[in-house]
């Protein structure tokens, strides 16, 4: 299988120095050969490169669970937060029908602390029967604990203790961690998150691909996409024309000419959870030391009735990246009429890919006249194969593009600050000090 994803950066021509361009491509191959070589910051979390080679080894094994999960209870709500959830949240959005009946419902909790959202996922919890997938690789983050603890207190009134264990499947660390130590005691049935791959790049090891196989889909397809995006890139590893290189040092070239500001972009709204799922690695990989491409994201056409406006004509520091969705997976044609009033007439015949397509090339027309910068990447169609493949594509360039912006694209240190204010002002013993600080600011700050 050959990769069939394609980044175009005409779109960036006016905007940036092609010298410049040209000699950050050379540094991009030079910064991933270090980052191949484990000569970088953070070499000790780059796992993630060599998980497309070993991926087909363990898909019988989440098959196999997700099939037992799937026998036994026709719900499975998977626990996690940022890199625990975000892409398996991002594939299941991109390739389920939004009007269907699933087989198997996969759920998610514990992705934030609202009581609301908690409050009637129980709810409609009490009406069915339900397995718990708890995934967390320090195993101690606040937020899916607790929601864990929600959970099963609230199986264990539809089980009892006993009935309740062969429905939870914990994935963490193979030795460290509060859960860690749960499914021990407990007995759940567990899997492992390799030590060297951190949380946002985790997708193709069991935190992506259980939940995956419980809504269905097709995992080894989405392994072989990352394998051929993993190989295509290693083909092309000492060129300019290797795409994540090229991605890399188009982005780098604008932030260096005060583009800050980067928008992924697609025309499918099945893809908006892909955008946060890349929001999340991008920015936690890159925003730290005061530098880093903002990642933001918009939906079109939807977004161009909001947002359109200001990035059409507000200030001048965005760029865009447009997932160019090649084929649809479902045909829809615009239909003739005989009267022709509602003014859409000329469109008749055409189908609606045509149309979002031509919405697409007029905005990047428009909004490269207007300023803004547009890279541009092909997909081919929204399916397992093509996912794996982009989603493989966009952690290499985010490694790379970290490595030039001089930073460890593999830990994230700023999370830490809300967690201390936030167990401080809860009163977790030995925060004590903090907690009057923080009291008195609240006093003084409202
Ligand atoms: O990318 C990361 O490492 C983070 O976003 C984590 O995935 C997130 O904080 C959740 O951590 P954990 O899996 O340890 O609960």
């Amino acid at each position: 299988m050959k990769n069939n994803i394609s980044v175009k950066i005409n779109g960036i021509g006016s905007f940036v120095n092609i010298d410049e361009l040209n000699s950050l491509k050379a540094s991009a191959v030079e910064q991933l050969r270090i980052l191949r070589e484990g000569k970088g910051p953070g070499s000790e979390f780059t796992g993630w490169l060599r998980l497309p080679d070993e991926t087909l080894s363990i898909t019988d094994d989440m098959r196999a669970c997700a099939a037992r999960l799937r026998a036994q209870a026709p719900v499975t709500v998977v626990v996690g937060i940022g890199g625990s959830y975000l892409g398996s949240k991002a594939l299941i959005e991109a390739l389920t029908d939004p009007f269907g009946h699933e087989e198997h419902r996969v759920l998610f909790a514990g992705q934030t602390l609202s009581e609301d959202y908690h409050a009637t996922l129980l709810r409609f919890l009490d009406t069915t029967l339900y397995n718990i997938v708890v995934i967390s690789k320090s195993g101690t983050t606040t937020e899916p604990a607790i929601a864990f603890r929600i959970l099963r207190d609230h199986l264990k009134n539809k089980t009892g203790e006993k009935g309740m264990r062969p429905h939870i499947v914990a994935i963490t660390d193979a030795r460290r961690g509060a859960l860690h130590q749960l499914a021990v005691d407990d007995g759940y049935q567990t899997f492992v998150i390799p030590d060297d791959v951190g949380g946002r790049y985790s997708v193709l090891t069991p935190v992506g691909l259980l939940p995956l196989a419980l809504a269905g889909y097709d995992i080894d397809a989405f392994a072989r996409g990352m394998m051929a995006m993993a190989l295509s890139l290693r083909e092309g590893n000492d060129t300019g024309s290797n795409i994540a290189v090229a991605y890399a040092a188009a982005r780098n070239s604008l932030y260096r000419k005060g583009y800050t500001t980067e928008i992924l972009i697609s025309y499918e709204p099945s893809l908006v959870f892909l955008a946060e799922w890349w929001k999340q690695l991008y920015g936690e990989s890159e925003g730290k030391e005061s530098k880093g491409i903002f990642p933001a994201s918009v939906n079109f056409t939807t977004d161009l009735h909001s947002m359109g406006q200001y990035i059409q004509q507000g200030e001048r520091k965005l760029f865009e990246t447009v997932i160019h969705v090649e084929r649809p997976r479902h045909s829809l044609v615009v239909p003739g009429s005989s009267d022709g009033s509602d003014g859409v007439g000329f469109i008749a015949g055409k189908t609606l890919t045509e149309v979002n397509h031509k919405a697409e090339d007029g905005t990047r027309i428009a909004h490269i006249e207007g300023g803004v910068p547009v890279i541009t990447i092909g997909l081919p169609r929204i399916d397992e194969q093509s996912l794996g493949q982009l989603m493989y594509f966009f952690e290499l360039a985010c490694a790379i593009s970290g490595y030039l912006i001089g930073v460890n694209p593999f830990d994230q240190p700023g999370v830490e600050s809300y967690k201390k204010n936030m167990f401080a002002l809860l009163g977790k013993p030995g925060f004590e000090a903090e907690r009057e600080r923080l009291e008195k600011q609240l006093k003084v700050k409202g």
